[in-house]
């Protein structure tokens, strides 16, 4: 039987057994029930350490059958906490590992995608941490891939900020009208990390790191200790920057801040984009960036349009009084009838002059509240038991990773792009579809 053969018939049991507390007592004596030994994931972790460090206390409670990272010490690392792993360097011979139900992935940006991609491929539900790709082409895949393998499929994508309740009251406050009708949003973060260029070549990789490896699909850069000198779970920070290894601030708190703005908008593709900022550095992704997108309209509000500004670019203050660069990661939303401004876990708003009394917003009882998620990286692993759906799914994921990625392209350019989000084609602009996609070293299949 099939790996997701198993975990459908272990749905239909648990659906059948509702009502029993969860707990069923076969024929056989097997206990069923969330933990029970018979209803663990297999997982392989990809990335052992820093951010994977994250994911370690849900997963001790399932069976973790593969560790791979290109670090030898990571691996050990993990392998304390997990010592029935079987370890790999190389993550394309740990998809090989025929016992694997779940992935979890925590490399760098750069192997996102084909990791992801390779996993959803062999039938493996997916935790993929943000960003889930590097360029246009790569999260397309990315959705694509998990389209094709919807209803058998449980993937989350990593961001996890949106399991605070705000992010639910804010979606209630744009849709119940308590800022009248959206006209705009826009989100914004102030991480400043400047580099020059790529590390200079710095002496030899030390014996425990695969440095190949760890450059992977990307294009060779020499080693440099610089690339490992973070803190665990700031790692990323030390390579994030450059455009070989990922998109600066745009994949980094970009994927978080703008799903502030992506969870209550209900958006699909962009139809354009254009992009403002610092002058274009071939090494290094823009710290002062602001991207404007235009979203269509759908069935309850107008065509609106989305900004992200980032490194020092701040979107104007609705009033005097408010100074938004006290919110290192904000949004604002823009109605008829007012502003909400936010961050992660605030929300405030400004209802227009001659609003101000707001008797035009009737607040949604407590019953008629969104329901809480929960724990975020728990309802991927509850998913995966059961019904497969996921509040950070790739396709919610994967289209506001397009659209951020879509911006980048339009900040290299220099123009104006007209997208069609369909066929994932820019159509004035011969230069942007180059840049959709990302080289690899020969030898890397990104859809493997
Ligand atoms: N969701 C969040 O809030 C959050 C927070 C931090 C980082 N992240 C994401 O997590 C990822 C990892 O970030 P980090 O700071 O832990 O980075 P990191 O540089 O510390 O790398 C994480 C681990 O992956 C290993 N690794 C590197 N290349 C590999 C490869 N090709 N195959 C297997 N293992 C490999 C490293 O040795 C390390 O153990 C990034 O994509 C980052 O965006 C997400």
């Amino acid at each position: 039987m099939g790996k997701n053969s198993k975990i459908s018939r272990r749905s239909f049991i648990k659906s059948v057994s509702a009502g029993s507390a969860g707990l069923l007592i076969l024929p056989s004596g097997t206990l069923f029930g969330q933990t029970a030994p018979s209803n663990k994931l297999n997982v392989a972790l990809i990335g052992t350490w820093g951010r994977a460090e994250a994911h370690y206390e849900g997963l001790k409670n399932e069976n973790v059958v593969a560790l791979c990272d290109v670090d030898e010490d990571h691996l050990a690392f993990a392998a304390k906490v997990f010592p029935n792993a079987k370890c790999y360097a190389d993550w394309r011979q740990c998809l090989e590992q025929k016992d694997i139900d779940a992935v979890v992935c925590c490399t760098p940006d750069s192997t996102h995608a084909f990791i992801g991609v390779w996993a959803m491929n062999r039938g493996y539900h997916l935790y993929l941490e943000k960003p889930c790709g590097l360029s246009v082409e790569e999260v397309r895949l990315v959705r694509e891939t998990y389209l094709k393998n919807k209803g058998k499929l449980a993937v989350q994508h990593g961001t996890q900020r949106h399991a605070k309740p705000n992010f639910n009251r804010i979606r209630e406050l744009i849709h119940d009208g308590a800022i009248g009708e959206l006209q705009s949003v826009c989100a914004w973060g102030d991480r400043q990390l400047r580099k020059p260029g790529y590390p200079a070549a710095a002496g030899d990789p030390p014996a425990s790191l695969n440095y190949d490896l760890w450059i992977g699909p990307s294009p060779y850069h020499p080693y440099n200790p610089e690339y490992f000198s973070g803190q665990s779970g700031m790692n990323c920070l030390q390579w994030n920057m450059y455009w070989d290894f990922g998109a600066g601030q745009v994949g980094d708190m970009g994927s978080h801040t703008m799903d502030i703005a992506w969870n209550a908008i209900d958006a699909q593709l962009p139809v354009s984009a254009s992009a403002t900022g610092e002058a274009y550095n071939p090494e290094v992704t823009p710290v002062e960036l602001t991207m404007t997108f235009n979203l269509p309209a759908n069935d309850w509000r107008p065509a609106i349009e989305a900004n992200w500004y980032q490194g020092g670019a701040m979107p104007a203050s609705p009033r005097e009084c408010v100074d938004l660069s006290k919110i290192d990661h904000g949004a604002m939303f823009k109605g008829s009838k007012g502003h909400l401004i936010c961050s992660f876990d605030d929300r405030l708003i400004l209802p227009s002059d001659d609003n101000a009394d707001m008797t035009y917003y009737k607040p949604r009882s407590q019953e008629e509240l969104i329901e809480p998620m929960g724990n975020f990286q728990q309802e991927w692993i509850d998913a995966c038991k059961g019904n497969l759906k996921t509040t950070c799914d790739l396709e919610y994921g994967g289209n506001k990773m397009e659209m951020m990625l879509l911006g980048l392209v339009a900040y290299r350019v220099g123009k104006e792009l007209e997208y069609d989000g369909a066929a994932g084609r820019v159509t004035n602009s011969d230069e942007a579809n180059e840049l959709l996609k990302r080289s690899y070293r020969p030898g890397w299949a990104l859809n493997g």
